[in-house]
């Protein structure tokens, strides 16, 4: 059976409900997707960035003096862009920009003295994938054996998981904040578990990773740019994490066990024929709890929403479990967690669309419009679990550089909803509910009270 559900009711809704909401644009000229409170008119404003200007220019926001940035909303622009690197390479930062209102001088980065440590994503990317031949060897051999293809190796850890988070709920009265008992505990549980941490650490783990994820969050404009001062701060606090992990990673090269890091102590990196020395492992540490938290939490979270919006989905999936990945990838597609990054330079001039993107041009890839292209899908805001193939969406990106963690996520994903449906019988937006997402890049979801029945 196809779900045919129009989720405009609940585009609707959220701008009904959302605080500190953005007005919603009534023209191109009205669409700024980077100022706080506009996730809301996120929808809305990609109807007219496919309409009227599916390649936009942002003028001056390139990263060379006088260079521009393009927003791409086509989903054939951006899967061309992403499959092909060698022609779309990623930036190269070299110092922070100046931002307008930053009151230091700009000099304070310059007086950081880094830490081995705090390079070591810097440093473990430059030793261990180069070249994209060896970025793709590195996920094969080193990431997805955990987070990958081979992310399997998880599926009782996370059902376990699953299981006792809605055990600590199940029977009060039928009440939660399911990002608060649900949807951001879980990743937080599986991520810590797979790198082997103790669980006790999560709260300050929780804080590190919300560091890392502070310049997608409240980061300026479509660069993520913090101040000189913000950047400072952070380097402070994240030097901490690094000597954290450095500690943990040193205790399991030593006494190795059942966990990532231990195996990546120990494992042969085949694409260098070598052993990965303490910082790379740090390095890849850092990008595993960078990319695996808050992403699979606005996820889960998103899926909760539209099913307390489509009763009749929740009672389909209920009745037929094999539909629930399907559901989990449309929700993907509809509320993609990361919406956009300006992530890809072009090498020489592009035309696209029939606009023309010199040379040395940011790009920022919109993820989340490329999902909604009328060109690529039929009623795109439309809830349909007969899309072939459901899992194009671009949601982890596509081509060499995809997102290594997308095997774990999903994994997450199906576990979640496999264990909670036969365990409620309805779900149901709570009274009190301000739908307040976070500013920033991402459609992260700050809370969300829902009502439940517990089955019978
Ligand atoms: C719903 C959940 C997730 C979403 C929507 C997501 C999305 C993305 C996207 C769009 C990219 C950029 C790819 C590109 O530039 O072409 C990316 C990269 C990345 N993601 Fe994810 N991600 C998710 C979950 C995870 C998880 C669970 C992990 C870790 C276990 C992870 C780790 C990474 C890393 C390390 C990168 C950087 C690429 C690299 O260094 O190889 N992500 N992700």
């Amino acid at each position: 059976m196809s779900e045919q559900i129009d989720s405009s009711r609940d585009d609707a809704q959220i701008e009904m409900h959302a605080q500190n909401e953005q007005k919603c644009p009534m023209s191109l000229d009205e669409v700024n997707l980077f100022v706080p409170g506009s996730q809301p008119t996120w929808h809305e404003s990609y109807k007219f960035l496919h309409n009227e200007a599916p390649v936009h220019r942002i003028p001056g926001e390139g990263l060379a003096p006088g260079a521009d940035a393009f927003i791409l909303s086509k989903y054939e622009d951006i899967a061309m862009v992403v499959r092909d690197p060698a022609r779309f390479p990623p930036p190269r930062y070299t110092e922070a920009p100046k931002l307008e209102g930053d009151e230091t001088d700009g000099s304070a980065m310059k007086d950081i003295v880094f830490s081995p440590q705090m390079n070591a994503m810097q440093v473990s990317m430059a030793s261990l994938r180069p070249n994209m031949d060896l970025w793709k060897k590195h996920k094969r051999e080193l990431t997805d054996p955990w987070v990958g293809a081979g992310a399997d190796r998880h599926t009782k850890m996370i059902t376990d998981t699953v299981d006792g988070l809605i055990d600590e709920w199940i029977d009060e009265p039928g009440s939660i904040d399911f990002v608060e008992r649900f949807s951001r505990p879980l990743p937080q549980i599986v991520m810590t578990t797979n790198l082997g941490f103790p669980l006790e650490d999560i709260p300050q783990l929780a804080a590190w990773g919300s560091e890392q994820v502070r310049r997608y969050v409240h980061g300026h404009g479509h660069r993520n740019l913090l101040t000189a001062a913000e950047e400072a701060d952070q380097v402070k606090v994240l030097s901490e994490f690094a000597d954290y992990v450095l500690d943990h990673v040193k205790a399991k090269r030593a006494n190795p066990k059942e966990d990532m890091i231990s195996w990546l102590t120990q494992v042969t990196y085949k694409a260098l024929d070598r052993k990965l020395t303490d910082i790379e492992i740090v390095g890849i540490v850092y990008a595993m709890q960078l990319g695996g938290l808050e992403t699979t939490q606005y996820a889960i979270a998103e899926q909760a929403r539209l099913l307390c919006e489509n009763p009749q989905v929740f009672a389909d999936l209920k009745a037929h479990p094999a539909k629930i990945k399907l559901f989990n990838e449309e929700v993907l597609r509809l509320r993609a967690p990361t919406q956009g990054l300006s992530t890809r330079m072009t090498s020489q001039d592009e035309v696209f669309q029939g606009v023309e993107v010199p040379a040395g041009s940011l790009l920022h890839m919109r993820w989340g419009a490329a999902n909604l292209d009328p060109e690529v899908y039929e009623c795109p805001r439309q809830i349909d679990l007969d899309r072939k193939p459901i899992t194009r969406h671009l949601t982890f990106s596509q081509g060499p550089r995809t997102c290594p963690g997308n095997g774990i996520s999903r994994l997450e994903q199906a576990i979640a909803w496999e264990r909670l449906l036969p365990r409620l019988d309805s779900l149901s937006y709570a009274e009190e509910n301000d739908f307040e997402y976070q500013p920033g890049i991402m459609m992260g979801l700050y809370r969300l009270n829902v009502d439940f029945t517990k089955a019978g």
